[in-house]
């Protein structure tokens, strides 16, 4: 139990409500949601669960597994991992702290009297002013950098318990309210019902791209968490439940903001803004808007920080493991420089608004890098690893030594081995 809410955690964030919602207004809605639920349970199931063979066969941090089990040349995989986990942890921290500011935001009226297009409007003129960002960015740092130094991840996980099951609850609530708003209609079938003809390479690479990001896949997090596993748990069913779980809360997120996109008449491709601009209008138009918007803040803030405390714990690991850093030191350095990293995504959102590169600006930018290329580049190598280098090993461990029944292990081999490859490959290639 402790497990699957420390893998949930990591896997359900801002890639859920903040990311998903706007990935799918840009790329076609329904069309994009059946693209994304095949890529997730097809490769990213497989990968989920070779991540987890790999870190509980190996017991150690992603580079020192790679080394361990397939000796030095693979220990690249660990520092790919690495890497990722800086350059998603600068931007992730800025989006978190953007929702840092919406508790205090909502707490303190901004709802009061405020028109949807106002409410929309405020979130451009929040972003485009740079200290506030820039502050809450760093206060969300710091709290991540706390959580990795206090050890305190055990206390994390136990009020997890709760506060995962009332995001959830007020999730289901406000989708309640979201799709029996005037216009819903609209967004629902934008959302729900495909036009297949938006399907082409930029579209799958992007499903590609969202789902291992959405499931903390192609870094390491997940084989982190696994390698504290304790030998005979059954990884198929765990790596099955944390899948379900994430993508149950995407598709909520999905069902919540979409229709309220076409409700206010908001654009759906608006991108990065998406859901700042989109919930509060959601929150100023039921009874006690305030308070269910606060609280839905502070719980999004509370997920967002179980997944940068995953991140940042597997560039920790390694540094404490494999380098011999102090853990306080790590993390203390490390997060300034992921703070550091941040401020040109910060930016990017406001006086930097006009520095592009291929059309994106630079926090667009750095998430186009870590989930287009860093976490697919990552997942390819440990789907390779599991499925060519270290297959019967990974298959005991699948099924502790065969004391469980594995029914879907023929379908993983194959997808380890040939499916995953080709395809990342070719939507990595299609994608670029
Ligand atoms: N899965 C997290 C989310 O959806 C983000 C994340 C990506 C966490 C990669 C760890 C590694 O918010």
């Amino acid at each position: 139990m402790g497990f699957v809410l420390a893998a949930a955690g990591s896997a359900v964030g801002l890639g859920n409500i903040w990311k998903f919602p706007y990935m799918a207004g840009q790329h076609g809605g329904a069309a994009f949601l059946v693209v994304y639920l095949g890529l997730v349970f097809t490769i990213g199931l497989s990968v989920m669960l070779a991540e987890f063979a790999i870190g509980r066969a190996a017991e150690r941090n992603p580079v020192g597994a790679f080394a361990r089990l397939g000796g030095r040349a693979w220990s690249v995989v660990g520092y790919v991992g690495v890497a990722a986990g800086f350059v998603i942890l600068s931007f992730y921290s800025v989006v978190a702290g953007w929702t840092l500011a919406y508790v205090v935001k909502t707490a303190t009226g901004l709802l009061h009297g405020a028109s949807p297009g106002g409410l929309g409007r405020s979130f451009g003129a929040f972003v485009a002013e740079p200290m506030e960002p820039l502050v809450y960015h760093g206060l969300f740092m710091i709290l991540t950098v706390s959580v990795v130094i206090g050890g305190v991840a055990r206390g994390i996980e136990r009020a997890s318990r709760v506060l995962m099951p009332a995001l959830f609850v007020l999730l289901l609530l406000l989708v309640a309210r979201a799709v029996t708003l005037d216009g819903a209609g609209a967004g629902l079938r934008y959302f729900l019902a495909p036009d297949f003809s938006k399907v082409d390479a930029t579209m799958v690479s992007a499903a590609l791209a969202q789902a291992f990001f959405s499931l903390s896949l192609g870094m390491g997090c997940m084989l982190t968490y696994a390698s504290y596993l304790a030998h005979g748990e059954d990884l198929p069913r765990l790596a099955m439940r944390v899948v379900a779980l994430d993508t149950l809360v995407a598709v909520l997120a999905g069902c919540l903001i979409l229709p309220a996109v076409f409700a206010f008449g908001f654009d759906p491709a608006a991108g990065p803004g998406l859901a700042f601009i989109t919930l509060p209008a959601v929150f100023s138009r039921m009874p006690a808007g305030d308070i269910f918007g606060t609280l839905f803040f502070v719980l999004l803030a509370i997920a967002a920080l179980t997944s940068a405390v995953s991140m940042l714990e597997v560039v920790v690991a390694y540094f404490v493991d494999e380098r011999g850093l102090g853990r306080t030191r790590a993390s203390v350095i490390f997060g300034l420089v992921i703070f550091l990293l941040g401020i040109p995504s910060s930016l990017s959102m406001g006086p930097w608004k006009d520095f592009t590169i291929a059309g994106k600006g630079f926090l667009e930018l750095m998430d186009y890098l870590a989930s287009n290329l860093l976490l697919p580049v990552g997942g390819v190598m440990m789907a390779v690893f599991v499925g060519w280098v270290i297959h019967p090993r990974a298959v005991a461990e699948a099924t502790s030594d065969g004391t469980h029944r594995f029914a879907w292990a023929p379908l993983w081999r194959v997808i380890c081995r040939y499916v995953a490859p080709v395809a990342i490959t070719w939507i990595l290639v299609g994608g670029l």
